[in-house]
């Protein structure tokens, strides 16, 4: 196996008022890997994400990105944020701009990129995520799940080698969340590597190479979504469900749960079409 681009050792993190968030956590992760968090409210998941760009910084255990332990010194965590971009829940908390074009070019500028090659930034990530039409307004005063697809590409300006999204499809319209869905795709194909959090298990189910499921700041289950995600007893003790498509597989008579389990409607649908 190759080097991991993420790799943490027995990361435990209290924050100062609260109880320990994360306790104990092992997490390697591939360059190109596409990692679905799964778990309750108040399970760690946007803490985790915290720690992946440097924002909280460890109480034990550390933290290795693309071969190299992170010294929670500054210029150590700049060439960290240029690397992994975190795409917050709340949009309001990462916004400073006055406009959309500013949130846009931001980070390429900061990173010494010429105005030329910024405003060339702006024009791909605008293509990419529909903002061309949005790009005068000021990021505050838009819809929720505009705000959220404004942030998602002030960070892909940068082009970051790992993109972390927490919940990023909690707003979206339909179509919005089809077109996003296709640029998680693309971005996957480029090499990407992406960590999102959802509590959509038949999404993840489709999407993810590997399922984690935090609970209660522990690393509880992680492994192949087909795998992790049809066992229904342990997914309700942490309070998630089994994705539908699963739920009927596991109602089909035997002989037709010999086929591998499907991960998206049109796999199941092939299954049934056999009987
Ligand atoms: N700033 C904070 N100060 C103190 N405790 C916090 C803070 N932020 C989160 N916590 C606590 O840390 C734990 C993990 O919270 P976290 O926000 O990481 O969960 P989550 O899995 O992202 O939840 P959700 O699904 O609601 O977004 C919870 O017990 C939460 O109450
Ligand atoms: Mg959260």
């Amino acid at each position: 196996m190759n080097q991991p681009m993420i790799d943490i050792q027995g990361l435990s993190f209290r924050y100062p008022e609260g109880n320990e968030a994360l306790h104990n956590i092992d997490l390697s992760i591939q360059q190109g890997e596409r990692i679905a968090v799964l778990g309750s409210n108040g399970s760690g998941k946007s803490t985790l994400f915290l720690m992946l760009n440097g924002l909280l910084k460890p109480d034990s255990g550390c933290y290795c990105f693309d071969g190299k332990k992170i010294n929670y010194k500054k210029a150590d965590l700049t060439a960290l944020r240029k690397r992994v971009a975190v795409v917050m829940q709340d949009p309001d908390s990462q916004f400073f701009a006055h406009t959309v074009y500013g949130e846009l070019s931001f980070g390429p500028l900061n990173m010494g990129l010429s105005r030329n090659n910024a405003a060339q930034r702006v024009e791909e990530v605008s293509q990419r995520l529909n903002l061309a039409n949005l790009l005068t307004r000021q990021p505050q005063l838009l819809s929720f799940g505009q705000k959220k697809r404004v942030l998602t590409g002030a960070f892909l300006s940068m082009k970051p080698d790992v993109l972390v999204l927490d919940e990023p499809f909690a707003g979206l319209d339909p179509q919005h969340a089809t077109n996003f869905r296709e640029l998680l795709d693309r971005l996957h194909n480029e090499g990407m590597t992406i960590i999102q959090s959802t509590h959509d298990t038949g999404y993840a189910l489709e999407w993810a190479d590997r399922v984690i499921i935090l609970h209660e700041g522990k690393i509880m289950e992680a492994g192949h979504p087909t795998v992790i995600l049809n066992n229904e007893a342990m997914l309700q003790s942490f309070g998630l469900n089994r994705p539908t498509v699963l739920d009927i597989y596991a109602g089909l008579p035997l002989h037709l749960q010999t086929y591998s389990a499907p991960r998206n409607v049109e796999e199941l649908k092939q299954i049934i079409s056999s009987i």
